[in-house]
């Protein structure tokens, strides 16, 4: 059974690393694709492989808006044609690469694996954050050697914090996250809400960083996942005794893109709504975030392991914590069975989070 929609907008990158006149070479649901702007500025996506004898066309050149092979040197074009056979005057006329929909969209590139006559570019989920005056964006990118649902599952749990980020995000007292509680919403038919305020607790490391401040706060975490592979992490913290209103704010996009089966793309942006034009405060951030990304990925590698060892069908015993990754889950399975029983079936993904203050109910 497939684990991933193919009928999809995925993240491939960040825009500019198709700057300049190389490319940028990567593999995504198991297809090797090789990535570069023209002169023109217009995006290429190829099939990396060579149709002559298959060698990756990343292993060769690019000549202006060509690639050359660097086995033969066949050329091919952006559409994908071979213009050039070195040695013989007659172009094989099969001699052709497939290529994919690539487009920029705040400041992060888009690749269309599936069926290229439904890559319709409404169903990009919007990430204004991005690129939007009002916030500030962080970025980084992790290789993850994990099933892609994996990290969706460790996002949507938001059970973990005092074990696996003490150093980061995590409360040192072991009660004191999971005794609040967390309600769990299916949003728009195809989006998993997990919601938790956590008010009158100790400033986590990364929180007392962002505020620059070491008392008490009020903190609330919003966890979204959106099929097939985005997840959002929205928080927001606060001194006590101020107002929700004036919260420190961050959207995290977590874009999964999976490569294989067992190993992820992990695009991540991290937008905050304060200190906005503070670089010293961006390049905490991003080591911030960086370092709280690389304890899950501790945890997720390890279990990886035990799934390849005990195998995918091992019953897991549930908890409290697992009903929001439980509902992801299952959401994205019903997606995958549709899309391959049904070839008119197209998902349309939910990304919606409001940019005004949550409703909150935790007392200040
Ligand atoms: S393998 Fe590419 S030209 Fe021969
Ligand atoms: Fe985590």
């Amino acid at each position: 059974m497939r684990t991933w929609l193919i009928n999809a907008w995925y993240v491939a990158g960040f825009s500019d690393e198709l700057e300049g006149s190389g490319f940028v070479s990567r593999k995504f649901l198991n297809l090797p694709v090789l990535m570069f702007r023209r002169s023109s500025g217009d995006l290429v996506a190829l099939e990396d492989k060579c149709p002559h004898r298959l060698l990756p066309l990343s292993f060769g050149r690019r000549v202006e808006d060509e690639i050359e092979c660097g086995y033969h040197g066949m050329r091919f074009g952006s559409s994908g044609k071979c213009t050039l056979a070195p040695g013989q005057d007659q172009i094989p006329s099969a001699a052709c690469v497939k290529t994919y929909p690539l487009v920029e969209r705040h400041k992060l590139l888009w690749i269309w694996l599936g069926d290229s006559d439904k890559a319709d570019e409404q169903l990009i989920p919007d990430i204004h954050w991005n690129d939007h005056p009002d916030w500030t964006p962080s970025r980084g990118y992790h290789y993850v050697k994990t099933d892609f649902r994996l990290s969706v599952d460790n996002l949507m749990d938001l059970g973990h914090e005092s074990w696996v980020h003490l150093k980061t995000i995590g409360q040192k007292d072991e009660e004191c996250i999971p005794s609040y509680p967390v309600s769990v919403s299916i949003e728009n038919g195809y989006q998993i809400r997990a919601h938790r305020e956590m008010p009158n607790i100790d400033a986590p490391p990364f929180f007392a960083m962002v505020l620059d401040y070491e008392g008490k706060i009020n903190r609330w975490q919003t966890a979204i996942s959106s099929a097939p592979s985005i997840c959002m992490t929205d928080f927001g913290v606060y001194p006590v005794g101020e107002s929700p209103g004036g919260a420190y704010r961050s959207h995290v996009c977590h874009l999964l893109t999976p490569e294989t089966e067992n190993t992820t793309h992990y695009f991540w942006s991290v937008a905050r709504n304060k200190r906005l034009n503070e670089d010293r405060l961006t390049r905490d951030i991003c080591k911030g975030i960086s370092d709280t990304f690389d304890e899950d990925a501790v945890v997720l590698e390890m279990q990886q392991r035990m799934v390849n060892l005990y195998g995918k069908d091992v019953p897991y015993v549930a908890m409290k914590v697992d009903e929001a990754p439980i509902r992801a889950r299952r959401m994205l399975a019903e997606l995958v069975a549709k899309e391959m029983t049904d070839p008119t079936f197209i998902h349309k993904p939910q990304l919606i989070i409001e940019d005004t203050t949550p409703l909150l109910s935790m007392s200040q």
